[in-house]
């Protein structure tokens, strides 16, 4: 296996090789084990300024990558847009010229726009990192699920993964698609059709809207919250109803004759598309998801910059 990315920026799963995600699981299972030492730190980012700009909210994947920055003992600075010169006006190109002329080497960046991250990769002199442009991918989202399964069951190969959800709208279920199919999973996706794009098909994925056909068939379930703030029609009557036929609970789990995976990248809406007691049960990894996020991106910096020092 290559000691290198094929890649200067992580803009999306689409652009990696199997061989890149491999080298970032093996980089991350060093960094694991590093972050539950006493001594949390290696001096690995140290001559490295990364800048965190996020022009959409988050609480995980900022927190995690902040985390895991100041673990490789990078300097970090943050930038949130609703308290910034964004709203005077500024281009996102201005805005991160600005920062860059600072002397940062590297940027996480979310933006709502996708293809946010692609368009700035071909103007500024910097690493970019996409911590989610808009629908379109979030793949270090992508690459703490897909570690998490690993971790979980011993292999993502040969595994069947179901997405069940707001597929529409998430950016996660599509770098999800893409890491699965390249570390040899199966994925199946199950929502409302009116919320399943019709570009699916062409993604070699099996599609269903009946959630037990996709909880009978799979080894993994990763469930994914109503993107309303995206929502600016009506793609199912109400909340309730939805959790009716697509939500997951206890009851569904009961029918199987195996345990499934649970996962969810968050934020949950508990008594949404998942109940309390299967969020907070064994058989969901959705804190492990959270705890190898951190070591997932530290892999995933600590790559990136060594292609820069070289
Ligand atoms: N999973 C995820 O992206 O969460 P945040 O929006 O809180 O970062």
């Amino acid at each position: 296996m290559s000691q290198a990315l094929s890649v200067p920026h992580l803009l999306g799963i689409k652009s990696l090789t199997e061989s890149d995600i491999q080298l970032i699981f093996e980089t991350a299972d060093e960094f694991k084990s590093v972050i539950n030492r006493p001594i949390k730190k290696v001096p690995s980012l140290r001559d490295i300024t990364i800048a965190n700009i996020f022009f959409e909210n988050s609480t995980r994947t900022k927190l995690s990558f902040e985390l895991a920055e100041k673990r490789l003992s990078a300097d970090v600075v943050n930038f949130s847009s609703g308290n910034s010169s964004v709203k005077k006006g500024e281009t996102l190109l201005d805005t991160v010229n600005n920062i860059l002329s600072m002397k940062v080497d590297m940027v996480v960046m979310r933006h709502s726009s996708p293809g946010a991250p692609h368009f700035l990769s071909r103007y500024i002199d910097a690493n970019i990192v996409n911590a989610g442009d808009g629908t379109h991918e979030h793949p270090t989202q992508a690459l703490l699920d897909t570690f998490s399964i690993r971790e979980k069951l011993g292999d993502v190969s040969g595994k069947k993964v179901a997405i069940l959800g707001d597929i529409l709208h998430s950016r996660v279920a599509l770098s999800n698609i893409f890491a699965l199919q390249k570390l040899g999973a199966e994925v199946m996706v199950c929502g409302p059709n009116t919320l399943i794009p019709k570009y699916l098909g062409n993604l070699g994925v099996k599609i269903t809207s009946n959630i037990r056909e996709a909880l009978h068939w799979c080894d993994v379930a990763n469930v994914l919250r109503i993107q309303l703030e995206r929502q600016h029609i009506k793609f199912f009557p109400s909340l309730r109803e939805y959790s009716m036929h697509f939500g997951l609970n206890k009851q569904l789990l009961a029918e199987l004759d195996k345990p499934i995976t649970i996962l969810h990248p968050g934020p949950i809406n508990r008594g949404v598309e998942i109940t309390s007691d299967v969020a907070d049960s064994d058989h969901a990894i959705i804190l492990d998801q959270v705890e190898n996020g951190v070591a997932v991106r530290m892999a995933v910096l600590y790559l990136l910059a060594s292609i820069r020092q070289n």
